[in-house]
């Protein structure tokens, strides 16, 4: 019957403008030997017999609560796990009224952004920042302003002046999206003075901040500084958090958490009929455990060894064509490449030699990354990850002897 369908036969052109055609393209790189571009983690340590023995339970124990509509805010018992949990490390006093429980937390970003950002809103983000955030926000038409990052974060200086900008020009800043801790994609972590120049700048302009603390938890160097939320005693800051990185991204399984009445909002704006009832029990059944404390410690050992590979991998064969940070968690390196080497050519180079890396402009709202690759240290063992940047710097030898 539809042996005459073309695919893009119809006009969806017109039906997709204007925001489709104004977004990035999803990258997606074949599989090659050596994948240092998806940001994912480790697979070998998915605690899959845990998660399953917690379905079990709950499917036995609590069938028609799992298996029907459970409401848009989210389980009450998981929110109130995560509410006591964030107001420990917070010092702050959280019922569960301030959590809502979303898709994993991109899910969150929509809705934060289908809330507060109407066609037009300044909303400031680092550059770099992660790509998640600028197709979010500029799918809801946003007007993304780009401040530079540096080797500690987002340049406040900078960021003052265009705050300051924006409001006398009388389009305040709405948002100021940051990553704060091992930053995807510059590994990054933001130091507590900046932390809380931020937060009073924030406030000063009356820009709510959103900090997105996807790897909170996967501390290599020992404890990340208080958070922005933390700082800010928990006003004038929306947080979100993800089970995504420190239990699995396919339970989608993530949260938002601010003042009741930012909440309550976030919440009003979804029309999703909630995330899964099924999974937010899992998740506590699985949190109430003692295997989640042993997990991310233990993911925070095999990321070290994966983290220091690494390091080690391109001081020692990359050292001439590369500058680095030493990320302190995560999953990222970022690379600035020496002249004459071009991110584009060692991306190009590297496939050949069975490496899969992300060129740097991926992660700018407006133009940077040139130089600049971002490496993901979370997935593969040790040993191919010094495989891995042995024929990456292979390649960097190549491009740079091609332009000489
Ligand atoms: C900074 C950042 N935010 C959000 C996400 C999305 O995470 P989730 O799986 O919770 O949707 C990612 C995933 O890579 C991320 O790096």
């Amino acid at each position: 019957m539809f042996s005459n369908f073309e695919p893009g036969a119809t006009s969806l052109g017109n039906l997709l403008v204007p925001i489709v055609t104004k977004l990035p393209k999803n990258t997606s790189l074949s599989a090659l030997r050596y994948d240092l571009n998806a940001g994912v983690p480790d697979s070998g340590s998915l605690p899959a017999e845990q998660l399953a023995a917690s379905a079990v339970e709950v499917l036995r124990n609590d069938p028609a609560g799992a298996l029907t509509y459970g409401g848009q805010q989210g389980y009450e018992p998981l929110r109130a796990w995560i509410a006591k949990s964030e107001g420990m490390k917070a010092g702050l006093s959280l019922g569960s009224d301030t959590v809502s429980i979303t898709s994993g937390s991109a899910h969150g970003l929509e809705n934060i952004a289908l809330t507060f950002v109407a066609e037009g809103d300044p909303v400031i983000v680092g550059a770099p920042t992660y790509p998640g955030a600028i197709r979010t926000f500029r799918a809801r038409g946003a007007k993304l302003i780009s401040v530079r990052q540096d080797d500690n974060g987002i340049d406040p200086g900078e960021l003052a002046t265009v705050l300051k900008a924006l409001t006398a020009g009388g389009t305040p800043a709405k948002l100021i999206y940051i990553v704060p801790n091992y930053d995807n994609p510059t590994g990054v972590t933001l130091p507590l003075a900046r932390r809380e120049e931020l937060v009073d700048l924030a406030s000063k302009h009356h820009a709510l901040i959103v900090e997105d603390d996807a790897y909170a938890g996967l501390d290599i160097d020992g404890p990340a500084p208080a958070s922005l939320f933390e700082v800010a005693e928990g006003r004038g800051v929306i947080r979100l958090g993800t089970f995504s990185k420190t239990i699995a991204s396919g339970l989608r399984v993530a949260w938002v958490i601010a003042e009741p009445h930012i909440t309550a909002a976030l919440v009003h704006m979804r029309f999703d009929n909630g995330a899964s009832p099924f999974l937010h029990r899992v998740v506590l059944s699985y949190l109430e455990t003692d295997h989640y404390q042993k997990h991310v410690r233990h993911l925070q050992a095999i990321y070290r060894e994966r983290r220091d590979a690494m390091a080690s991998a391109l001081t020692e064969y990359a050292e001439p064509y590369v500058r680095f940070r030493l990320p302190a968690g995560g999953f990222f390196f970022w690379l600035e490449l020496n002249e004459p080497l071009t991110a584009a050519a060692v991306f190009s180079a590297a496939i050949k030699n069975e490496v899969a890396v992300t060129p740097g402009a991926m992660y700018f709202a407006d133009q940077g990354g040139d130089r600049s690759l971002r490496l993901v240290f979370s997935a593969l063992p040790p040993e191919d990850i010094r495989n891995a940047i042995y024929q990456l710097a292979q390649a960097m030898i190549e491009v740079s002897n091609q332009v000489r």
